[in-house]
Order: structure tokens, then C-alpha cells, then sequence
């Protein structure tokens, strides 16, 4: 069958069957369609729909474009956690190692940072020699002796994705759950996975920012998951404001230490907070423990203990890093950055933040990247001092910019600022786990 007779099949509001769902997906792995054919069938895709038959399709088509990896000689059960992205989103480098802890082999893949939202890589490369571009041979060696391996997509996973994903980038079609689902859920079920616990982020800083709609996606990823024979569990968490309190690679980095090391700062708790429900999901679905305050019991051990952060030290140096930083934190924060208050200008409450806006001031300073080739600072960022429901007065600091020099702090000050709507009304106090599906 020709392209052209497959997009005319969608764009005519047809169904298409899984063959040829497989015949489109083949065509873009192996470079036999065009691009402007795959273009035309996605947008009718978008138009039209998919039904969740052709949805089922055309996950499995993407899943098998590249390898599905085998873990089953190592024996704990699989499991890992995937966000949809947000700001100040650093629980990664908390759950890998304390799901190790606790007895969970991770084997994360994650990604990098684009537009206003950060990227489990480019806060690992923050760290001193971290390698995240391991074959999946020595991601499984790294796994085996320290429970975890993070690393960046390889060529073999779901390479199908990476084309289409970048296509519909370019051509207004991302936001469509059926294709999201299966962009989303075709890198994960190719880790082999017992378990998958989805942090579905919802508000000003998510990528979905409606609840409803939040709920929608939960509801299909969890739906994928299980119809692979994955368990899949999804929570719905708050992105109304930045989580936790440091915006930045390496200051999210240190933030991690902070927590794993037992030495949370007030403004770092609900980083914590969240890490320890996702990574309580992960356990019970898992069956290592059976209810979910045993799972927490077990999980506070292992981080007031230190087991999770000799997990981290570990891993650290096996994937190329210096595991120096585990004991100096401050290492990671460069020297001579400026540090810039940004002043609240009236008295009031904050009712409301961009937390859109806060993440784009950091990537517009180079903390994150404009267009996927842009390089990275890792060093600069934002500390996000004041949070929603906080009374403030004129002159107080809402946050301090982390920056290179007075043209960046120029450049993005007056945002930031303008990211904070202060009034008279006091904010109802948004929960951090708002569902879970
Ligand atoms: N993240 C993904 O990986 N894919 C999408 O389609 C949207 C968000």
C-alpha cells in the first residue's frame, strides 16, 4: 500500500488497521516515506482521531521500531517513574536511588530539557565526568551493581519517536493525547518494565495545564501501560508553582544531595515530599511492600539512613562522575555567578505564578534550551524563595536570579517578577498529589 493511499484512508475519516499502522510507523524508521507524507497522515490523525484500537496500534508499531530491552536476569522486579515535565522537576535524582535502595532495579531513560521545562540529562551532566550515553549493555552492568542506570534515549529505543516527535513539533500537532500516549509510552514500555508510576504534572508550568485534561492523559498513559501487561500508575501533581526550591541544573542538583543526604531545607520539602509518593507508588505496585505508609516507613529509612545516597555515590562513579559532590554539595555551585534578588513591588499575597515564565527566564539565560541544539549553563538558575499563599511586602525578595552577568539579569528580572500576580485574595491551598488514576 503507497502512503498517499493510507493518508487518504485518515483524512477520509477511516480506520486504520494494524498492519498498516505498522506500514506507516516502518516508513518512518527506515526513511521510505517522506516527510511531508508522514506530516499529512499525523495531521489527519489529529483531525480525525484514533480510536483506541488504532492508539493500541500504533504504541506497538513505535515500541517495536527499536529494541525492547531484557532486565530479566536481574532478579528485582522493574520499575521506573516518568514525568510529563514541569519546572523545578527534579525528583529523578531522588527516586533512581532510593527505589535502588529499597530494592527496585531502575533502569531510567530519560531526557533533556526544551522550551521552559528542565531534563533529567542536562542535570546529571551538571555533575562533574557523568556520562548518560551508555550502551544498554553497560546501562545493565551499572544496574547490576547499583540497582539504577540513567541515561539518555539511545538509537535502539523507539527510534520511530524520535522522528515523529520532532515532525509534529514542527507542525502544530503535539498536543493530541492518542499520539502523546504513544510517543510517551513506547520509551517506557521499551525499558522492560514490571511497573511505571506516571507523575502527570497539571498547572501553570505543566505542558498539559488543565486538571481535566491532566486527567484525561493519566487516564490513557495508565490504560496503555496496562493493556502491555505493565503496571501503571499515574498521579496527578501540582505545577502551579515551581517544585521545591531551586530552577536550574546544578542548583537542582544540589537540592537532590540536600535531600538525600538527610539536610532538607524548608523550601526543598515538597520536592521531597513528592519523590518519596512517587517512589512509594512504584513499591507497592511493585508488591515489594504492601500498603502504602509501610512503603513510606521503608522509604524515610533509607533516606534518613543514608542508604539512597551511597546509592547515588555509587552510581556516580560508575557512570563517570565525581562522587566527591555526595560529600560536598556545594561543589557543584559555581564560583562568581551574580546573585540577584528579584523585589516584590507591592504588599499583598502571591495569588498566582507563571510558573511557565519562571522556567522560560531560566532557559532564556542559558540554564535551558530555546531550539533542541542550544547548548547549556549549567550553573546558573533561580532560587524560588517566596511560594504561593506567602504575604509579602514591598521590598521583600520573591527569589534570587542566579546569572552570568548584568545583560542577562537585565534581561530577565522584570519577568520574573511579573511571573508573581500579589492581591489582596489568599490563594485556596493547591495539594501537591491533586489525583491519582
Ligand atoms: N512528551 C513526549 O515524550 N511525547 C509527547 O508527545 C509529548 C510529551
Amino acid at each position: 500500500m503507497r502512503p498517499q493511499e493510507l493518508i487518504a484512508k485518515k483524512r477520509d475519516g477511516g480506520k486504520l488497521s494494524d498492519a498498516e499502522m505498522r506500514l506507516f510507523i516502518q516508513g518512518v524508521t527506515d526513511g521510505s516515506w517522506a516527510d511531508y507524507q508522514i506530516t499529512a497522515l499525523v495531521m489527519a490523525m489529529f483531525i480525525n482521531g484514533l480510536d483506541p484500537g488504532e492508539q493500541r496500534s500504533i504504541t506497538d508499531a513505535m515500541l517495536h521500531s527499536g529494541t525492547i530491552m531484557d532486565f530479566s536476569d536481574i532478579d528485582a522486579p522493574k520499575a521506573d517513574k516518568h514525568s510529563t515535565g514541569g519546572v523545578g522537576d527534579k525528583t529523578s535524582l531522588i527516586i533512581a536511588p532510593v527505589a535502588a535502595a529499597c530494592g527496585l532495579a531502575v533502569p531510567m531513560v530519560s531526557g533533556r530539557g526544551l522550551g521552559h521545562t528542565g531534563g533529567t540529562l542536562d542535570k546529571l551532566e551538571s555533575i562533574p565526568g557523568y556520562k548518560v550515553n551508555l550502551p544498554l549493555s553497560r546501562l545493565k552492568a551499572v544496574m547490576r551493581s547499583c540497582g539504577f542506570g540513567l541515561i539518555g534515549q539511545t538509537k535502539q529505543v523507539a527510534p520511530a519517536d524520535k522522528k515523529l516527535y520532532a515532525l509534529r513539533d514542527a507542525t502544530a500537532t503535539v498536543p493530541y493525547i492518542p499520539l502523546i500516549v504513544a510517543s510517551i509510552m513506547s520509551k517506557k514500555l521499551a525499558e522492560g518494565l514490571d511497573v511505571l508510576t506516571l507523575d502527570v504534572k497539571t498547572g501553570s508550568g505543566a505542558f498539559i495545564q488543565d486538571l481535566k485534561k491532566s486527567k484525561e492523559l493519566a487516564g490513557a498513559l495508565c490504560q496503555a501501560g496496562r493493556s502491555f501487561g505493565v503496571k501503571t500508575e499515574a498521579l496527578i501533581t501540582d505545577m502551579s508553582q515551581p517544585l521545591g526550591k531551586f530552577v536550574g541544573n546544578a542548583l537542582e542538583v544540589y537540592e537532590c544531595l540536600k535531600i538525600l543526604r538527610g539536610e532538607p531545607e524548608n523550601s526543598m520539602l515538597p520536592s521531597r515530599e513528592l519523590s518519596v509518593e512517587l517512589t512509594a507508588s512504584m513499591l507497592v505496585q511493585s508488591g515489594l511492600e504492601k500498603t502504602h505508609s509501610r512503603a513510606r516507613a521503608v522509604i524515610d529509612r533509607v533516606l534518613n539512613g543514608g542508604s539512597a545516597l551511597d546509592r547515588f555515590r555509587q552510581n556516580i562513579e560508575l557512570q563517570g562522575g565525581d562522587p566527591r559532590i555526595c560529600d560536598r554539595p556545594d561543589r557543584l555551585l559555581a564560583k562568581g555567578l551574580k546573585e540577584i534578588p528579584i523585589i516584590v513591588e507591592k504588599t499583598g499575597s502571591i495569588s498566582k505564578i507563571d510558573t511557565f515564565a519562571v522556567g522560560r527566564a531560566v532557559s532564556d539565560i542559558g540554564g535551558g534550551r530555546i531550539k533542541a541544539e542550544d547548548g547549556i549553563d549549567h550553573a546558573v538558575g533561580y532560587a524560588c524563595i517566596k511560594k504561593l499563599g506567602d504575604k509579602v511586602r514591598k521590598g521583600d525578595e520573591l527569589g534570587v536570579l542566579y546569572c552570568r552577568n548584568r545583560k542577562q539579569a537585565e534581561l530577565v528580572s522584570a519577568n520574573l517578577r511579573d511571573a508573581y500576580t500579589i492581591s489582596d485574595e489568599v490563594p485556596k491551598q493547591r495539594k501537591l498529589i491533586q489525583a491519582v488514576i
